[in-house]
């Protein structure tokens, strides 16, 4: 196999941007990479395929499965086995004649000189959390005369900082010696990207767990860094270009399309990065805390597991999820339902949950297409209309095709912020409409003046709710405060609030003496019904009403009702729109038609009267038909959402057979 491989024609495709003579140069060259995970592993590659012909290598840790999303040697056929050996592997796999000089046991303090034996450029490949060491490699680096580079992964960029001989050294610019661990650390992030183009859009700051040692990472940034650093090591081992060298930086954010360079005289003593220390300090030391332990995530095996485990994500009012599951056997299970009519004004008569496990028999036929199966749902006759329960046999079948939609049941989600204005093409409505059952029709609210009745009616209706008193507990109950993501409520960030009107909305809902008060003296419907109702209202493509063939009528009209719900809220995820429900209007339309109480306040009830005769004229001949309303548009998905809990807290114990007598 060696006999194939030709170093000359190998890398020809170099020569170009660099001479023969400089491509004989670099495979004379000895590069030193201590660290062969995300960007020790990309760089290793990277500067064999660019030609040079020594490495020394250190890495003492095994491939894990968390390594998958951004290590090259990373793969099944690695798993458990020692980087340094996969990567050599790798490498020789591009260059069989390349020399390699190994470490198993990893640099440390009392190898790297041995590490650093005859090498002309280290490459920093350490995992950012080795503070010691890589001071111990950097000192041993300046003293020895070695360049450095180093680039680092951030976000989806790369900050290059490269320390050369007889110039600034790690420790000149970092500053971090006599300081303790976790504002070592700090300095080191600070100093290693002081444009901070990365900061803005990681969506879940929860997954920095300084604690842990963990941090979010992709593969671009690795590649990135790969791309960046290789250059340097050319730049540095041919002597051609300028090489920036710290105190000067250089990042490029592919995110925000940005590249900075930046001039930090005196390192992390400089008057910016001293400042960025203490905002850091506040910020960063605010999440050492211990993180609590992630509950061991549940892994579906049997194909009742693996069905129910996808449509448990299937949408509920208030995220309450009014359904636990029964396994019976590997292809059997019951679905008990119930219903939050004793609690929730917006549920007196059951509806919106029958609706909600509507959604959820949908998204079980959906998941079961995905296993190859069919699922066979039979309602219970003798159920209680407050608990509907079905028993559900998954059957394998000729020709199941996997539903299309089965990707997107954990992807679907309420967006309750704005979204664009862009108008809905005829594709995405002629998609929305074909994907619904039999019968069911879509009622657009479209155009400025569409949208303006919609967000009007949302606006009036918001108040309704606000004001009544039978409302109150059931807001007060179901948001989770100051949580991004919340298993069985919303979480404040969903709820589309600024934070400012958020904290005053917490503070309301301390006591509905509170609410009354601040609606009476302080217009205190006005900030979230702006915010929640009438700007998203009119920031949408356009608002929606699902007409059913028929007025509903019993459970099954209902249960069928969810159906094209979650058809239609999944066909919008699939198409890249992002889908709110809007369903109060209706459901106390419905109650006034059909003579139901829900609140005592009468200045509510006329103002709900007011909303109903809105709500009528829009709908039209649809009013008494339409079972769903919602606003949808095109938008990311929102980073805050409700979660579910895992499969294993959603299961029941099998209910004891009844005895004989009884
Ligand atoms: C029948 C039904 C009615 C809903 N009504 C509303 C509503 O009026 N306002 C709202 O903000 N969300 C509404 N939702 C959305 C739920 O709050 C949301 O689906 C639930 O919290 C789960 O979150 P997820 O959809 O992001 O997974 C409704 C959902 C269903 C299924």
């Amino acid at each position: 196999m060696t006999d194939d491989f030709d170093y000359q024609r190998a890398f020809s495709r170099n020569i170009g941007w660099i001479t023969e003579s400089e491509q004989h140069l670099l495979k004379a060259k000895r590069v030193a990479i201590a660290g062969l995970g995300g960007v020790g592993g990309a760089h290793l590659l990277t500067l064999t395929r660019l030609g040079i012909g020594h490495f020394t290598l250190s890495d003492f840790d095994t491939f894990d499965i968390e390594n998958f999303n951004r290590q090259v040697g990373a793969k099944i056929s690695s798993l458990g086995r020692p980087k340094l050996d996969t990567l050599v592997e790798m490498a020789l796999d591009i260059n069989p004649d390349l020399d390699i000089k190994t470490l198993p046991e990893g640099v440390s303090p009392d190898n790297v000189e041995d590490f650093l034996s005859g090498v002309d450029v280290y490459v920093d490949g350490l995992d950012f959390f080795v503070m010691p060491v890589r001071r111990a490699v950097f000192a041993a680096c300046h003293r020895l005369g070695i360049p450095v580079t180093t680039a680092a992964p951030l976000g989806l960029s790369t900050a290059l900082l490269n320390f050369m001989p007889g110039k600034m050294s790690f420790e000149e610019y970092f500053r971090v010696e006599g300081q303790e661990e976790a504002e070592q650390y700090l300095r080191f992030f600070v100093g290693l990207a002081p444009a901070r183009l990365q900061q803005g859009y990681l969506v879940d700051p929860a997954r920095i767990d300084v604690v842990a040692q963990k941090g979010p990472s992709t593969m671009m940034a690795c590649d990135l860094c790969a791309g960046v650093a290789a250059s340097q090591v050319l730049k540095i081992l041919l002597k051609r270009g300028k090489v920036l060298a710290a105190p000067w930086g250089l990042q490029f954010d592919a995110y925000h399309n940005r590249l900075s360079k930046t001039w930090r005289p005196g390192g992390n003593n400089h008057p910016l990065q001293r400042l960025a220390i203490a905002v850091g300090k506040r910020q960063l030391m605010g999440m050492n805390r211990p993180a609590s332990a992630p509950a061991k995530p549940f892994t579906p095996r049997t194909p009742a597991e693996k069905v129910l485990d996808m449509a448990r994500w299937a949408p509920s009012g208030d995220n309450t999820q009014p359904w636990r599951f029964e396994l019976l056997d590997e292809k059997r299970f019951v679905i008990h339902g119930s219903d939050t009519r004793d609690t929730v004004v917006y549920d007196l008569d059951g509806r919106p949950s029958q609706l909600a496990l509507g959604t959820l028999l949908e998204s079980v036929d959906i998941a079961a297409s995905a296993q190859g199966l069919k699922a066979q749902v039979t309602t219970r006759s003798d159920a209680d209309e407050r608990t509907p329960t079905f028993d559900v046999a998954l059957h394998a079948a000729d020709a199941v095709t996997p539903d299309p939609l089965a990707p997107y049941l954990p992807v679907r989600t309420a967006q309750r912020r704005a979204m664009s204005s862009r108008p809905l093409t005829q594709a995405e409505k002629h998609a929305l409409e074909a994907c619904l059952p039999a019968g069911y029709r879509i009622r657009w609210f479209e155009g400025w003046e569409g949208r303006w009745q919609a967000a009007r009616l949302m606006f009036a209706n918001a108040k309704v709710r606000l004001t009544m008193p039978e409302a109150y507990p059931v807001h007060r109950d179901i948001i989770d405060w100051e949580r991004q993501f919340s298993d069985d409520r919303i979480p404040e960030g969903a709820v589309g609030t600024d934070p400012v009107t958020g904290k005053l909305m917490r503070w309301a809902m301390g006591s509905w003496e509170r609410v009354r008060f601040l609606n009476r003296y302080f217009l205190g419907t006005l900030p979230p019904r702006i915010q929640l109702e009438l700007i998203p209202g009119l920031r949408c493509a356009a608002h929606m009403a699902l007409v059913a063939p028929a007025p509903p009528a019993t459970l099954e009209d209902n249960l069928g009702a969810g159906r094209a719900v979650q058809r239609f809220w999944l066909t919008a995820t699939r198409l890249g729109l992002c889908l709110q429900p809007e369903m109060t209007p209706l459901i106390f339309a419905r109650y006034l038609r059909e003579g139901r109480t829900f609140t005592h306040a009468q200045d509510v009830v006329s103002r709900a009267q007011r909303c109903r005769d809105q709500f009528d004229q829009l709908l039209g001949e649809a009013a008494d038909k339409a079972v769903f309303m919602g606003r949808l548009g095109e938008s990311a998905l929102p980073p805050s959402r409700s979660t579910r809990p895992g499969l294993d807290s959603l299961l029941v114990k099998p209910s004891p057979p009844e005895s004989a007598g009884g």
